[in-house]
């Protein structure tokens, strides 16, 4: 089990390369599946969501071909073999559903393991079910799987009860194919929804209005290949804003888009953060003093709730009181415990984190328990004093590509403490 050690009040300085993103590269794969010629994708993230799904396609018969190192992947579905996302894979990435749309609409049915729970939160899909209900399918559930089946989708209207972008998504890669025309209401707005809309026509579709509450999408019979590149990471690019601050060091995030991020960027110029925008990079620094400002996470263009465990740690470094509530899910303070440990002020109230600071931090060992809180966690670790030790970084690998590179190539002194092979082992693995 990996570790990351931290030894903190460095000063960051430098730039920090953002990569692509994540969650926009997970449903762009997941397109593929759509049509029976090549797909490729460009500026894909290397990290471990990317590779769960690669496998994911790969099991239901999609060629692949590209090496995460060099940010290009190519996919082609000649023929979906097994139309199924296991249970043993999707407990390990709920993001897998998001097949579930692109193989009902391409070969007419679909088994997927039903998510579970996950740390932060229930997080159900029944709002995927729904929609693709709307648009004809048939569905039942067995053995913690839901099985979805239609011989030809048909377009209808659909407006979903509340905004979920994975399941706008999913719907949205189903109604492509769906005879006739279909119109989804309160969509997600997100910048990941709008790059999925735009491979997707690339490969033929006919949508209107992605970014926009109201996604309009004519039927077609089939769909053809593409090639894409990934937007830059907004969360990547936002966690590194804030690492340079948490530290009182001035960095440029460069290859990011500014305008996904204004909400959290005009947070932390109220905080005192001085903000140099450019089309495509963002330079920070801290002024002279850094003051709590409250944030109410929001579907986007609000404050993203994947920014919200982060700016907690910065926040405890901030003159005054801040109080963060938490509005998109029900369980994502996890992180709180952890940085209390480190010497945070930090008290839970329902769905509000009420943080005072500044409070001292000092190194400590912390244990990670979902992707953004451990991203939380090692910002914490930059600004404590001492040595932090954060366990369970399997969590920061499925979304930070070289987080521990990136970081030290801005000054930081953080190392990554691999798995510790018995030395009877080290001869046959070729290390002694
Ligand atoms: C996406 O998750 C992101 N993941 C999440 O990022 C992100 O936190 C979240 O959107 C919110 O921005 C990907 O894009 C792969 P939702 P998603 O459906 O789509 C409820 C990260 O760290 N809901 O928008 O699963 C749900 O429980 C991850 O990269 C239903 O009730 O989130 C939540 O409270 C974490 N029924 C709210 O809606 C449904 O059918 C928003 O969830 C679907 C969602």
């Amino acid at each position: 089990m990996d570790k990351l050690v931290i030894r903190g009040e460095q000063k960051l300085h430098g730039t920090i390369r953002a990569g692509g993103a994540k969650n926009a590269a997970l449903p762009t794969m997941a397109a593929s599946l759509l049509t029976a010629e090549e797909v490729t994708l460009r500026n894909v993230p290397d990290v471990r969501d990317i590779q769960t799904t690669r496998k994911l396609l790969e099991a239901m018969g999609v060629e692949t071909e590209g090496s995460g190192g060099h940010h290009r992947i190519a996919m082609q579905a000649r023929h979906v073999t097994h139309a199924q996302a296991d249970y043993e894979l999707v407990k390990t990435m709920r993001a897998s559903t998001l097949v579930l749309g692109p193989l009902l609409a391409r070969t007419g049915k679909a088994t997927v393991s039903l998510p579970g729970g996950c740390a932060i939160g229930a997080r159900p899909i029944d709002l995927h079910l729904k929609g693709l209900e709307r648009l004809g399918a048939n569905l039942r559930q067995e053995h913690g799987y839901v099985i979805a089946e239609a011989e030809r989708l048909q377009g209808n209207t659909y407006s979903f009860d509340r905004i979920t972008v994975t399941g706008t998504e999913d719907v949205l890669m189903a109604a492509v194919l769906a005879r006739g025309e279909t119109v989804l209401r309160n969509c997600a707005l997100e910048p990941e929804v709008v790059d999925l809309a735009a491979l997707l026509v690339k490969m033929g579709a006919k949508i209107e209005g992605a970014g926009t509450p109201v996604i309009r999408v004519q039927g077609v019979d089939q769909l053809g290949g593409a090639t894409h590149t990934i937007i830059a990471d907004r969360i990547e690019a936002g966690t590194y804003v804030m690492a340079a601050l948490i530290t009182g060091g001035e960095i440029e995030v460069t290859h990011c888009q500014p305008e996904h991020l204004e909400a959290l960027l005009e947070r932390l110029e109220e905080a005192g953060a001085k903000i140099r925008r450019s089309a495509s990079s963002i330079g920070v620094a801290r002024g002279e003093r850094l003051r709590a400002v409250d944030i109410s996470t929001a579907e986007f263009p609000g404050f993203a709730t994947d920014l919200q465990a982060q700016y907690m740690a910065l926040m405890t470094q901030a003159e005054g009181t801040a109080v963060i509530t938490e509005t998109i899910f029900e369980n994502r303070f996890m992180h709180a415990l952890e940085l209390s440990r480190m010497g945070a002020n930090i008290r839970i109230e329902g769905n509000r984190a009420v943080v005072r600071g500044p409070a001292p931090l000092t190194g400590a060992a912390v244990l990670a328990s979902d992707l953004r809180a451990s991203a939380s966690l090692v910002l914490a670790g930059l600004a404590a004093e001492g040595e932090t030790i954060i366990d369970r970084i399997y969590h920061l690998d499925r979304g930070y590509e070289k987080l521990e590179e990136k970081l030290r190539g801005a000054g930081a002194a953080v190392r990554r403490l691999g798995r510790l092979i018995p030395v009877a082992n080290q001869h046959s693995a070729g290390i002694a």
